[in-house]
């Protein structure tokens, strides 16, 4: 990740998929990957080379919940709070996340790199209880064998 605001980035990506409406998911996709979230003055900038309005990029943006237009951390922890995991311990797998990363649900490390999120069924259940490092997903997991996985990604 670079900074949350490139305009030199911003030109590149538009360049790469096309400076056309069908390319937006994908342009937002990779400008969040490289910028961490989709900042105001991403989007105005955005809106300027791909001739849209700002308030159709952010409905967009505010559609598909994989969008940030906050500040997040760079890499995604979530643990499945579903049913089938919490009885098998999500619960307390949360709360010792939360001790160990400093952070509350939702809100990004101070470093900004992680940001812990509680889920819905993920259809992991079998495997439950259930963590998703960014697109990695791993179970069951204990609370030890969490911060493990986790600490590997440092
Ligand atoms: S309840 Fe956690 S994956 Fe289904």
């Amino acid at each position: 990740m670079t900074n949350h605001f490139d305009e030199k980035e911003i030109e590149a990506i538009v360049k790469k998929f096309g400076a056309k409406e069908d390319a937006l998911i994908s342009i937002l996709q990779e400008v969040q990957r490289k910028q961490g979230f989709l900042s105001e003055q991403t989007v105005l900038c955005l809106s300027g080379k791909l001739n849209l309005p700002a308030g159709q990029i952010y409905g967009v943006a505010s559609y598909y919940k994989v969008f940030r237009t906050e500040p997040g951390g760079r890499e995604e922890i979530k643990v499945c709070d579903g049913t089938s995991c919490h009885l098998k311990g999500a619960g307390e797998l949360i709360a010792r996340l939360k001790r160990e990363l400093k952070v509350e649900e939702g809100e990004p490390t101070e470093d900004q790199r992680y940001t812990l999120e509680k889920v819905r069924c993920q259809g992991y259940c079998q495997i439950g209880p259930a963590l998703k490092i960014n697109e990695a997903v791993h179970g069951p997991v204990t609370q030890e064998k969490a911060i493990k996985l986790i600490k590997e990604q440092r």
